[in-house]
């Protein structure tokens, strides 16, 4: 089997496993703080498991780096990391919000730059996006680029979730010029969402974000031909660690990036 196969297969388990979870008070649950630092959720155990069942399974060489469960090896001769965010935008699935997924990558060395698959599943209605390095980028069987036109309606996705009053400051001008700014709670779902064509540009500047959050849709951005770079509008590039906390912005052209950005450099 394909190491995109694997993820495909085991990111349509954890939807089957969780589907009817989100938003019930089984969702939730207090299981401590996690390897990521978050606290724990029923959920986010049970769609992890789902993917160490299945791997421990078919004895898939890897290193796994899950948010919850941190690194657990399930070989000592591992072909490389699997990079698992199991429920992303944990708190919308425990409140029933619909918008949540789970993110699945595989990297064969210690770096993003390394991943060749990803994907993203949106538990709320099973739609997948994935992406294998060279191959380009999918939402179940089609192909998806970014949105590299000229929009109607320009939609910029921007995290603003616990940002400093310092960010927001020098981030409202984009509020002000931008006025169809969106923000939905599980940033590997914006990513994939922006892949698809359906945001402008999706920003995250606030140092805040997990190697877990981003990995799948690091791949599945590029493969649809998005930039994706870090605060210093520099290609982004960052280690697995668990310490590792990034920003990026995922556009879909150089122009929508001056465009957006122009202001706040003023
Ligand atoms: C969170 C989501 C959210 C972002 C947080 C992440 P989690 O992931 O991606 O959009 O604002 O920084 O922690 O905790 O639900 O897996
Ligand atoms: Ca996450």
């Amino acid at each position: 089997m394909e190491v995109i196969d694997i993820l495909r297969e085991v990111s349509k388990k954890i939807y089957e496993n969780v589907k009817d979870l989100a938003g019930t008070e089984d969702a939730a649950g207090d299981f401590g703080r996690g390897a990521g630092g978050d606290i724990s959720r029923n959920i986010d155990i049970v769609a992890e498991k789902t993917v160490l069942d299945y791997l421990k399974e078919i004895n898939f060489e890897c290193v796994v780096l899950g948010e919850e469960c941190g690194r657990v090896e399930l070989s000592k001769n591992p072909k490389g990391f699997v990079i698992m965010d199991a429920i992303d935008g944990s708190a919308n699935a425990v409140r029933g919000v619909p918008f949540f997924c789970s993110s699945l990558a595989f990297a064969t060395e210690n770096r993003l730059s390394s991943i060749t698959d990803g994907v993203i599943t949106n538990l709320s209605n099973g739609e997948m996006y994935w992406a294998s390095k060279e191959k380009g980028a999918f939402l179940n069987q089609s192909k998806i680029r970014v949105h590299d036109k000229d929009p109607i309606y320009k939609i910029v996705g921007i995290n603003t979730s616990g940002a400093t009053p310092e960010l927001m400051k020098k981030l409202h001008p984009i509020f002000e010029q931008h006025n169809h700014t969106r923000h939905f709670g599980a940033n590997a779902l914006e990513m994939a969402m922006f892949a698809r064509g359906l945001m402008d540009i999706f920003i995250d500047l606030r140092k805040k974000i997990r190697i877990q959050d981003i990995a799948a849709g690091y791949l599945i951005v590029k493969e649809a031909g998005g930039l994706l770079l870090d605060e210093n509008f520099d290609s982004l590039d960052a280690d697995l660690s668990y310490d590792t906390r990034v920003s990026f912005i995922a556009a879909a052209n150089q122009t929508i990036l001056d465009d957006v950005f122009s202001e706040i450099r003023k």
